[in-house]
């Protein structure tokens, strides 16, 4: 391919990069890397443990939350059989950094992204998510630079400003310091300054670092690239908001992150570094997720419900 993948940018939408949410196209569907038969395969090569499999209610609520479940004995075509017809979400987490295939197309992916936005991007991951019609991810912020580069399907991502009102500094710190996933509390009010991006095949949207959003699918199957990386500026930014987190609960500090001036943000950075070699954060939450479904091509949904779990419980979706 000798176009690049990254395309839709002008040179005076760098001003807007970082700032505002920022719309691109790109050629990802060309690869030939996000067709029903590719995904079979990628999720063949994929190690089942980092695989997500997950259910939540149609077109999800801001405030729901995901429920975790399990594939065995399923084949990569069989999963992508079940993510069409059924209620599901299945991710090949770091599939584009860990299949060589897609990582080869990712890493120039990346360079065009770089090259278009005059960004200098220190490390980058990704995900593919294939998932059901009205599927969606529930209201969250990423510690991490993200966008998401759309494929097949229609979607609409609501994207909220990166503000205290929003998104407090201390849910900030908890999910640096990896007390807390991504969940955020969330209040209907704050859909008056959200911005609701729907977002067709080969478009994709970046926002502001750590500027909550939620994703809600449309009426199909959709696959998308999932990506966060991180840059100089993003790095400074957590590690201001990482020490003033350890500060406000070792110390009783009240510090605040985002009146940090510019100049000491280096300083925290390096005491961040620090202080993750000294001290890493104990609890991994994100492996703690009971799987309460197995995914069944012949029950509702492609979901069958676990003893003591499912709708009939009153403890499903
Ligand atoms: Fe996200």
């Amino acid at each position: 391919m000798t176009q690049p993948f990254v395309h839709g940018l002008e040179p005076a939408d760098r001003a807007r990069v970082g700032r505002e949410i920022l719309r691109f196209n790109h050629r990802l569907a060309e690869t030939g890397l996000f067709t029903d038969e590719a995904l079979a395969r990628l999720i063949d090569e994929h190690p089942r443990s980092e695989l997500t499999i997950c259910t939540m209610k149609e077109n999800p609520p801001p405030d729901e939350t995901w429920i975790a479940g399990e594939a065995d004995g399923l084949s990569g075509a069989e999963l992508v059989e079940a993510a069409r017809r059924g209620a599901l979400w299945v991710s090949p987490r770091s599939a584009m950094t860990r299949n060589p295939r897609y990582k080869a197309v990712f890493d120039v992916v990346m360079a065009d992204f770089a090259r278009a936005t005059g960004l200098k991007i220190l490390t980058a991951d990704a995900a593919v998510l294939i998932s059901g019609a009205r599927m969606g991810i529930f209201f969250h912020v990423d510690p991490a630079e993200t966008m998401l580069w759309h494929v097949r399907g229609t979607k609409t991502i609501h994207v909220y400003p990166p503000k205290e009102d929003y998104v407090t500094e201390q849910a900030l710190e908890a999910i640096l310091l990896k007390e807390n996933l991504s969940d955020l509390p969330y209040r209907a009010a704050m859909e008056a300054d959200a911005a609701a991006v729907d977002l067709e095949p080969g478009e994709a949207v970046f926002w502001p670092q750590h500027s909550p959003h939620r994703v809600v699918n449309g009426p199909n199957l959709n696959v998308s690239v999932s990506v966060e990386f991180s840059t100089p500026r993003s790095a400074l930014t957590n590690g201001v908001f990482y020490v003033n987190g350890v500060l406000r609960r070792r110390l009783g500090a009240r510090p605040t992150s985002r009146g940090t001036p510019r100049a000491l943000e280096p300083a925290y950075w390096a005491a961040a570094k620090a202080l993750k070699v000294l001290s890493p954060p104990k609890v991994n939450v994100e492996r703690n997720h009971q799987r309460q479904f197995d995914v069944d091509l012949s029950a509702p949904g492609c979901i069958r419900w676990r003893e003591g779990f499912g709708p009939s419980v009153g403890r499903a979706a």
